[in-house]
């Protein structure tokens, strides 16, 4: 039986128990993992284990992450990789350091790469094939994490990677599920092919997965990162590219650099709640939602109530109209950061909502520029230089998306913490294997607006700042957060699951500080999410009762039935020092302590 299905079904059974139940209320979902010495979840057991041998062996947060992110990238190719790139926040000692190693546009990307000759949006452009791919960050990214925090040696916390490409693994439903939806796709390019399918089908669950030429790429990287962006893993790019009218080369590769930035750190309650900036949208958007629901006491309202979920929705609403006008790469605009974050923005915002009623997403715009300028902490103003409101242009229907990229949570003895989540965006990225490296290439081109107000894959519209430049970081919405109390570590989450990112960790987040449910019940617990357009409100099918439901839609909220989410996962420290850890049952994930 398919995780999904098991899921509906131990849903269902959690739905009823808290129907009759209604003490302890959150007593039907799973127990978390509880551990004193150092935790390690992601979105597989394997991965998971590498973390946690890493940690046996004496290696800190950084290491243990490098290892487990590396893992990922061999038994999870349809979620995240090597051929893409991430987010990642970390609390070493005291300080919240966060580092951007995402994809950037190749230096000869334009603006309407993506349009032919009419202006029209050439299909699937942006998502399948050369074209699709950004230059890739990941290991570059995990070498600066390494090089300013690991303890143990690098070729140590890739080891585990190569031993899993080179001896293989078996794999599971859920990866033949996923390689039976991007078939087509995989069978159309001969080192994909070669890889990921047996004669063009997909393998079956138990099949083993070798994958050699990628064990001796990460041989390579082993040796020294910098080998994935010079020498023969980079010309075997560059080459592949130019036959196949891709855009990378070997400047591209040689040129990319992670970036160090600073977090966006905001108050919650007693809590310091921090997130990645830009190029992300995940924390100015999970800070402003947290700020619109400002002094509100959802405990009060109750959880899962419909007064508690209105207004969570109404404030979604607002933070993705104004992602769709503000939000892009910093280093290429003037991100209104400090405004659209500031508590006192989201308690006007708030204002808008009626508390009664649904307001339809036609009726409620980004904040205008005077009105942020007000609102802006920062020394230099708020952009003058306001753009029109995006006009959708294609109805904004997301594709059923699932898995896709992975989220990985690690928290060590000395209470290090790191926060990853990295990507191919859409499942098997542009499915592109490069040949004799092993290296599956992202999709990541797709999360710019690749024109004005024409949705990406999840739906996401975007305006002028999330255009294409040469080397511009298409926005994302990837949220890995990790959260203090007095300075103290109390909780790091994160999620994949493309737009609905943000709201899963605004929700497990909620969960946790202001229900005050264990991080295995906060993780499990059914979630919703509205991002403006499309103007509907997705919910886990099992995760609400009939009666709330039906008062949401008599407000006017449109209620539709999602029945795949991001599998998220957490880990919590309690007040006793004591670690609980969650990996999403959504997935095949698992949290080990040690
Ligand atoms: N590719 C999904 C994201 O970055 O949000």
């Amino acid at each position: 039986m398919s995780d999904f299905r098991c899921l509906s079904r131990s849903g269902a059974i959690a739905s009823l128990l808290l129907l009759l139940s209604s003490t302890p209320i959150f007593a039907a979902f799973p127990r978390p993992t509880n551990s004193q010495n150092g935790m390690v979840t992601s979105a597989h057991p394997l991965a998971t284990e590498a973390g946690v041998e890493i940690l046996k062996r004496g290696g800190n947060a950084i290491d243990a992450a490098v290892a487990t992110t590396l893992a990922i990238s061999v038994v999870e190719p349809f979620s995240a990789g090597i051929g893409g790139g991430g987010f990642l926040l970390t609390k070493m000692g005291k300080d919240i350091k966060s580092l951007d190693f995402r994809e950037r546009a190749p230096l000869t990307a334009s603006r309407n790469m993506y349009l032919d000759a009419q202006g029209k949006v050439r299909p699937n452009a942006s998502l399948e094939g050369h074209l699709a791919a950004g230059v890739p960050g990941t290991i570059a990214g995990l070498a600066a994490a390494h090089k300013q925090y690991g303890k143990l040696p690098w070729r140590t916390v890739v080891a585990p990677a190569i031993k899993l490409a080179r001896e293989g693994f078996n794999v599971s439903e859920i990866y033949t599920e996923q390689a039976k939806s991007k078939q087509k796709l995989l069978a159309s390019n001969p080192a994909a092919r070669e890889i990921f399918t047996r004669n063009g089908q997909p393998l079956q669950p138990g099949d083993r997965l070798i994958q050699r030429d990628l064990a001796r790429t990460l041989i390579a990287v082993a040796r020294n990162p910098q080998n994935f962006y010079t020498g023969s893993i980079a010309s075997a790019i560059d080459r592949d590219m130019r036959q196949h009218k891709g855009l990378i080369t070997l400047a591209d590769l040689k040129s990319y650099q992670p970036k160090w930035r600073e977090p966006v750190c905001g108050k919650f309650r007693q809590y310091n709640v921090c997130s990645m900036a830009p190029p992300s949208s995940g924390g100015v958007h999970l800070l402003q939602i947290l700020n619109t629901i400002g002094s509100t006491d959802l405990a009060t309202l109750g959880w899962h109530s419909p007064d508690a979920l209105h207004l969570l929705i109404e404030s979604m609403r607002i933070a993705y109209a104004d992602r769709s006008e503000y939000l892009g790469d910093p280093d290429f605009n003037r991100i209104p950061v400090s405004a659209l974050t500031n508590p006192a923005y989201g308690n006007k915002r708030r204002q808008e909502i009626n508390l009664d009623r649904a307001r339809p997403s036609t009726t409620v715009q980004p904040a205008k520029p005077e009105l942020l300028k007000q609102f802006d902490r920062s020394p230099v103003g708020v952009s003058e230089r306001g753009t029109q409101p995006p006009t959708v242009t294609q109805p904004a229907t997301p594709r059923a998306e699932s898995l896709e990229t992975s989220h990985l949570t690690i928290v060590d003895r000395d209470r290090n913490v790191v926060s990853l989540t990295f990507t191919v965006n859409y499942r098997f990225g542009a499915g592109v294997v490069v040949p004799g490296t092993g290296i599956l290439l992202n999709d990541e081109m797709d999360d710019f607006a690749i024109a004005p107000g024409v949705p990406n894959v999840f739906g996401l519209v975007g305006g002028e700042k999330n255009s294409i430049a040469p080397g511009k970081t298409p926005l994302s919405s990837m949220t890995p957060t990790i959260v203090t109390e007095n300075g103290r570590f109390r909780l790091a989450i994160g999620a994949p699951g493309g737009s609905t990112i943000i709201t899963t960790v605004l929700q497990i987040l909620l969960n946790v500080l202001e229900y005050k449910m264990d991080v295995g019940a906060a993780v499990a617990a059914g979630r919703i999410h509205h991002q403006w357009l499309p103007d509907r409100v997705n919910v886990d099918p099992w995760g609400f009762d009939p009666a709330t439901l039906a008062e949401l839609r008599r407000r006017g909220h449109q209620i539709e039935a999602r029945s795949y989410w991001g599998n998220a996962n957490a880990i919590g420290q309690l007040p006793d020092g004591r670690l609980e850890g969650a990996a999403d049952q959504r997935g095949e994930g698992t949290a080990r302590g040690l």
